[in-house]
């Protein structure tokens, strides 16, 4: 949440900031703000209400100039969407400019004692109560050389602050320094010969830059001129840093002919799957390859119990992981929400393998519920797709998706590649166990199938789901339901029409309506029916009988060779029988078109819902 860029070099700042918060625009687009200057200009601040675009429209003519800059881009925490609480906030005294993502916890003491010495807030922010915080003291230490005077400024401020933040801030009486703190919310130093970055992410300075360093928590970096030096918050001491490459490859996304990220995310999932099994099955085509794991399999076998703990989709992929493991290995597996595992103190029984499911691998609650796990002396591994992010460094081991970056805010192609992620673990877990030589060719083979599948739905479902948007564009309530391995389906078959139309849907387990929502079916509520699953295929059948005999709407999703009667449904779509572990991959496909074309009718801004970002790290 909030997106940070910053820069200080040879070149014009403007440009980089720009094209760094565009990249960085997916973490909130509620506002946007940035301050350049330098020695020789002084530092300006432009700030705008939505998209970066409106700030660029706002600060094109203005010919800013400066080789120092800082931007921003805000999702709300602490106060509305109006341009005084964006970013950059700026002091009284006008000497310290700062930019902010995270949330200051004791904001509204601080703000009180602040309040007492005469110190004005023009935001309702947190952040403002920061930057005030930062001059007191730089106020109090005048007996100190000017570029420490701002450091111990920074540090002895954030001594006093409870919660979380990634922070640049300039300081005018030192126009060539930045100095960038992490607490929690990620903070990434980017070096090339021509300057130096402070971004949320790589991605804000992708194009620029070969090596970063990911800052870790409590370290700062303060940076002067070209040269830059990492210290503990705390204590002051020097930290070397360790130098990492990027894959500038893997950092930068380009739409190609696709009209927005969301279509090119979920048109791109066959390739992305193609691109996360390259070198992942064993050589004599049984089981999996997977490196990252860094568990031998004896430890392996000692396991008696998985959790798999996320948030939002990465949770909706793990409850299908945790059926494939369950069903393919046999062993027993837990998911929790990571945002409720924190805090509820949950009883782990010993030879517990923890895994933490994460797209982004910045998800605070994600990130709180690994720390947890690993203070309790729990093994931790992570499935995300950002190379470098917090919590794969955390975890310490774990396995990357490699699906390439994933823009539009709505989680597609990193669903379906969690999913198949944990469709392999359950094999390579399952051949440990009791899965034969045979059944796991069977596996791999389908497994190696499936990129060709996911195009070949894609390609079926694409104009049935358009149409059938037109036809449901007005209605107001959908249902989404399924059974086994589909329900966790349908919840995010539900959240991605949520969250990409913001048309209210719920998603039940299909033997679930009965027992008390089916009292909301009447003609005017849509209920989509998974029904791809064979063993069931009689049951869901009742199910969607019972819904049109309430006169509701139904959508079947059918497998083809399996007849529904026609009765039971409005419109249906029969999808290829696959191997039964890739049915919930298969069946989400038209699910995500259904909500894609859906938004598109209602003219939403299909990349950037309203109220989400990307990669959240607030609680
Ligand atoms: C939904 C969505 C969110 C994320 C959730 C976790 O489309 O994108 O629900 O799945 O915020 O994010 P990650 O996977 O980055 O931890």
């Amino acid at each position: 949440m909030c997106g940070i860029i910053s820069y200080i070099g040879k070149q014009d700042a403007l440009q980089i900031l720009i094209k760094g918060l565009k990249c960085v625009e997916y973490r909130g687009y509620d506002s946007a703000g940035i301050a350049i200057g330098d020695e020789q200009h002084p530092f300006r601040i432009e700030r705008s209400v939505g998209y970066i675009e409106n700030l660029i429209k706002h600060v094109s003519p203005l010919g800013l100039k400066g080789h120092v800059g800082i931007g921003h881009t805000r999702w709300a925490t602490h106060g509305g969407i109006f341009e005084k609480n964006a970013h950059p906030h700026v002091s009284n005294d006008k000497k310290f400019i700062l930019v902010h993502n995270g949330v200051i916890e004791n904001y509204a003491a601080l703000k009180a004692t602040l309040l007492k010495t005469g110190v004005k807030f023009y935001s309702d922010t947190d952040t403002e109560v920061l930057v005030n915080l930062i001059a007191q003291y730089y106020q109090q230490l005048e007996q100190l050389p000017t570029s420490q005077r701002f450091e111990e400024s920074v540090r002895k401020s954030l001594a006093e602050v409870q919660g979380t933040y990634g922070i640049v801030v300039i300081c005018t009486d030192c126009p060539n320094e930045l100095i960038g703190v992490r607490k929690s919310s990620p903070l990434v130093l980017g070096i090339n010969p021509d300057g130096l970055f402070l971004g949320s992410d790589v991605g804000a300075f992708s194009g620029h830059i070969e090596n970063v360093v990911y800052l870790s928590d409590h370290e700062m970096v303060h940076i002067k001129g070209m040269d830059y030096q990492i210290t503990d918050l705390m204590n002051g001491s020097v930290t070397s840093p360790s130098l990492e490459t990027i894959d500038r490859e893997q950092n930068t996304a380009d739409l190609g002919d696709f009209p927005n990220y969301a279509k090119k995310e979920i048109f791109e999932q066959g390739t992305a799957l193609g691109n996360m099994y390259l070198g992942r099955f064993s050589s004599d085509g049984s089981s999996a390859h997977l490196g990252g794991l860094q568990i031998t399999p004896y430890e392996l076998r000692q396991v008696e119990r998985i959790l798999l703990l996320g948030c939002g989709s990465s949770l909706y992929a793990s409850k299908i992981g945790a059926s494939l493991i369950e069903t393919y290995a046999r062993i027993p597996v837990d998911v929790e929400y990571a945002s409720e595992f924190c805090y509820r103190n949950a009883p782990l029984n010993k030879n517990t393998l923890v895994f933490v499911v994460s797209q982004s691998g910045e998800t605070l609650d994600t990130l709180n519920a690994l720390r947890e796990v690993k203070r309790k002396g729990f093994p931790t591994l992570a499935i995300t797709n950002v190379v470098g992010s917090t919590i794969a460094r955390e975890a310490g081991c774990g396995i990357y998706l490699h699906l390439g970056m994933e823009v539009g805010v709505a989680a597609t192609k990193s669903f379906t590649g969690q999913v198949g992620m944990l469709a392999l673990l359950a094999l390579y877990l399952g051949r440990m166990r009791d899965m034969s030589f045979t059944d796991g060719r069977q596996f791999v083979q389908a497994l190696q199938s499936l990129p060709q599948k996911v195009d070949e739905v894609l390609a079926l479902c694409d104009k049935p789901m358009q149409k059938l948007a037109k036809t449901y564009v007005d209605y107001q309530h959908c249902f989404f339901i399924g059974r086994q391995m589909l329900y966790p389906v349908a919840i995010e078959g539900a959240l991605k029409l949520k969250e990409l139309s913001y048309m209210h849907a719920e998603a039940y387990p299909a033997g679930e309506l009965k027992h008390g929502a089916l009292a909301l079916i009447d003609p005017s509520v849509l209920t989509i029916v998974l029904a791809t699953n064979e063993e069931v295929m009689g049951k869901n059948i009742s199910n969607m009988m019972e819904i049109k005999a309430r006169h509701g709407k139904v959508i079947a999703i059918g497998l083809e060779g399996c007849e529904i009667p026609q009765k039971a449904y409005d419109e249906v779509i029969y999808l290829p029988k696959v191997y039964p572990a890739l049915l919930p991959i298969i069946t989400v496909l038209p699910l995500q078109l259904f909500a894609y074309y859906l938004a598109s009718e209602r003219k939403c801004n299909v990349d950037k819902p309203r109220n989400l970002a990307k990669s959240v790290t607030v609680e």
